[in-house]
């Protein structure tokens, strides 16, 4: 039997792209996601394709209507990424971003910044999870490269398995080592899950490494975030020179028990008055 590959579809350089609001002329492209090809349109625009042909897809029309719902909420907000059109072209749906010219926050890391400025960028981080748990959005699959840094702030990417607040309902994970426990545990994905996988990044952010980085190395992720096992307090690696109250508030975004964890406010409220 031969299986689909998920490559046939790929949109050749020069190809126009026929969108409801404009075409898009392909210049490059840019790779492959897990579920989507992405390209340079038009210069100015992000193309994501997304593989799984809408002919084979049973619940497409629910899919679409559930992006466009959320789509159209977040294109009001400050902190989220620039939507021009979702639409369908060729048995193919695709959505057309506003291209940014900015690294993503893996990116950055990567590139072992000072710590004073890993520190003060936390004041911009904090904000699109703000914003967005103030509208009702979840984000359920946060991770380093879904944050774009930009000139003058950040913003956050690819809504695709966001849900609205108030739907009580629990979500696969989707990618290794930034999930929470509640997605183990098939409880309801709420704006605590959002805290804790957020909680992930910025201990990556501040120290460079994952805080269950020994455990996933032994392929023990999901014990260790079940039971805290292994972490190491941030302030240890510190050597107590963060201030308390945020080396606290980082160790408890990461609690098991989601009522533990800080809410976003909270966070933000510590984030925003760092000195
Ligand atoms: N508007 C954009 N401008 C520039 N690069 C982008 C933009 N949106 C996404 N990217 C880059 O493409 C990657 C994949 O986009 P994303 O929407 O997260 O797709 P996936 O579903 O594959 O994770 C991002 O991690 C980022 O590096
Ligand atoms: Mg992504």
């Amino acid at each position: 039997m031969k299986f689909w590959d998920g490559i046939s579809s790929k949109i050749g350089i020069n190809e126009a792209v026929k969108g409801k609001k404009k075409n898009y002329v392909i210049n490059k492209f840019l790779g492959i996601g897990s579920f989507n090809n992405a390209y340079l349109a038009n210069e100015k625009v992000f193309l994501k394709q997304y593989t799984y042909p809408i002919g084979k897809h049973k619940n497409f029309p629910k899919f679409k209507n559930r992006l466009k719902k959320i789509y159209d909420k977040i294109n009001y907000l400050n902190y989220t990424e620039n939507i021009i059109e979702l639409f369908e072209y060729k048995d193919h749906c695709f959505i057309a971003r506003k291209y940014e010219k900015a690294k993503t926050l893996k990116k950055y890391i990567s590139r072992n910044p000072s710590i004073e400025n890993r520190i003060n960028l936390l004041k911009k981080l904090i904000l699109p999870l703000f914003e967005i748990h103030q509208n009702g959005i979840i984000h359920t699959d946060l991770k380093p490269e879904q944050f774009l840094i930009l000139e003058d702030k950040i913003i956050l990417i690819d809504f695709d398995h966001c849900i609205d607040e108030g739907l009580n309902i629990n979500a696969p994970a989707l990618t290794n080592y930034w999930y929470s426990p509640e997605h183990i545990k098939y409880e309801n994905i709420s704006f605590h899950s959002d805290v804790f996988t957020f909680g992930l990044i910025v201990y990556k952010l501040l120290t460079n490494i994952h805080p269950f980085y020994e455990m996933i190395k032994t392929g023990r992720y999901e014990e260790a975030i079940l039971n805290k096992k292994g972490y190491v307090p941030i302030n240890q690696i510190y050597k107590n020179t963060l201030p308390t109250h945020l080396a606290e508030c980082i160790d408890f975004m990461i609690e098991p028990d989601f009522k533990n964890r800080p809410t976003t406010s909270e966070v933000y409220d510590v984030f925003t008055n760092i000195v």
